[in-house]
């Protein structure tokens, strides 16, 4: 039974904003570079910019592209510039999602209902993917009635293709890559992954979420980037945020077909209803129109020079971080990572103990596993931080190879505890039931 009730009478507007900023008061101080995940964000200027869009469209609904022109203008807008940037060719066509998990769920959906029409003899669908790859593929085999098939990766993040191949059936109607995946960094082999896909006929999707926004300006400015993106034969479809590189507001996210036609099993039209014929090309039925045109806005604010400015910045942040981390006693960089998110291992340390002295110092860096690591997405603002991270990394790395196991209590505890339960049924139903009691209303 809920505990709180419906309020019966109103609080003066004034009031209300002082409680809003008491009840932010206890969260994630992302505004002073002290957070590697979350939030990605350029600078004031580009905020001002997202707030001032978001403000003047707050209300208005992109569900109807007729009662709102200027919203269908924008996101076919956003959708031609990203496809632009990712070499889409003028036959690529997308929309705008709510964010990566929407975009890779459209995507699957469109591989599956192509599938179904073309190949017709599959009555149990499967999706190829990479144990690195972001859990929105798991979520949307889960809702779309896809088997995955979860190829391994090495400790170094590392898919190798023969068993990529062999993961493969005559069922197979998605497979995915990520350029690049969020734990690591680490950009799949994308061109040998398409060929094995395009080779057996099936769609492939690249997962560029995090990197579809920055790998293109990482490459110009002359990094190493292997191709990743349409360039590539075989590449179906691709998924960029706009609201992670692109530096919106969360709710901002393309999905994109090589071609129009691919986009038709995308969409969801349902001609008998009594309010009308009912057509969306995404999940959601009423869509907010306020992240549509921060997208476009930060687009045409920044442009690419100010894309490119941003990337050298954050490269430069990661680099930095990188090359201090690597001279940490007992820490390491796990895999090769390419552009600017990466992870941190050790053979010697509990990396998970250092993340909660991180903590204790006001740093947000979240703790992953398989193996134990840190997580690191470095955004421009990080580069005023790099010392006194690394200062604070390596004295609490110190503090920690002081400790004996026992001393690890709290959040490290916890995670450390979940991550090496060899059942990993039990792992699920322990954070189902913390998930369960943690939104409790009472
Ligand atoms: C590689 C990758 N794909 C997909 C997603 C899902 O995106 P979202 O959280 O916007 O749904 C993320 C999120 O971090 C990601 O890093």
């Amino acid at each position: 039974m809920a505990a709180v009730k419906f309020p019966q009478n109103g609080v003066a507007a004034g009031e209300l904003n002082k409680m809003l900023q008491d009840l932010k008061s206890g969260d994630m101080a992302w505004r002073d570079a002290r957070a590697f995940s979350m939030v990605f964000r350029a600078g004031e200027d580009v905020s001002r910019v997202v707030a001032d869009a978001l403000a003047a469209y707050v209300f208005e609904n992109g569900l109807s592209p007729f009662a709102f022109p200027s919203l269908l203008r924008m996101e076919t807008e956003v959708v031609a510039m990203t496809a632009d940037l990712l070499h889409g060719g003028e036959n690529a066509a997308g929309n705008m999602t709510s964010g990566g998990t929407e975009s890779i769920m459209m995507a699957a959906k469109a591989a599956r209902d192509y599938a179904r029409e073309k190949k017709p003899g599959i009555k149990e669908p499967e999706l190829v993917m990479l144990r690195s790859a972001h859990p929105a593929f798991n979520k949307a085999a889960h809702f779309l009635g896809l088997k995955t098939v979860i190829v391994p990766v090495s400790d170094a993040s590392e898919v190798d293709l023969a068993e990529y191949r062999s993961a493969f059936s005559p069922n197979t109607v998605f497979a995915m890559g990520s350029a690049f995946s969020y734990p690591h960094g680490i950009i799949d082999p994308i061109a040998e992954m398409a060929a094995i896909a395009a080779g057996k006929g099936v769609w492939f999707h690249v997962d560029s979420c995090v990197g579809g926004f920055i790998l293109p300006f990482v490459e110009k400015l002359g990094y190493p980037i292997p191709p990743f993106d349409f360039r590539v034969p075989g590449v179906t479809s691709m998924s960029a945020d706009v609201h992670k590189y692109g530096y919106v507001s969360k709710g901002a996210s393309v999905v994109l077909y090589r071609d129009v036609e691919l986009r038709k099993y995308q969409l969801f039209v349902y001609a008998d209803w009594s309010g009308g014929v009912y057509a969306t090309p995404c999940i959601s039925g009423a869509r907010p129109g306020g992240p549509v045109a921060a997208s476009w806005a930060v687009m045409k604010y920044l442009g690419y020079e100010g894309y490119l400015r941003l990337a050298a910045e954050a490269m430069k942040a990661t680099q930095l971080l990188m090359e201090g981390i690597s001279r940490i006693n007992g820490l390491y960089i796990i895999g090769s990572p390419k552009a600017t998110t990466f992870g941190v291992g050790s053979k010697s340390l509990n990396v998970y103990a250092i993340g909660d002295k991180m903590k204790q110092r006001g740093w947000h860096i979240d703790s992953q596993h398989l193996p134990p690591s840190l997580h690191f997405t470095v955004s421009p603002m990080h580069l005023k931080v790099v010392d006194t991270c690394l200062k604070d990394l390596q004295e609490t790395a110190q503090e920690v190879s002081a400790m004996k196991p026992e001393d690890v209590s709290g959040d490290a505890a916890i995670y450390g505890m979940i991550g090496s339960l060899p059942d990993r049924a039990q792992a699920k139903d322990i954070t189902t039931q913390y998930f369960n009691d943690l939104y409790k209303t009472g």
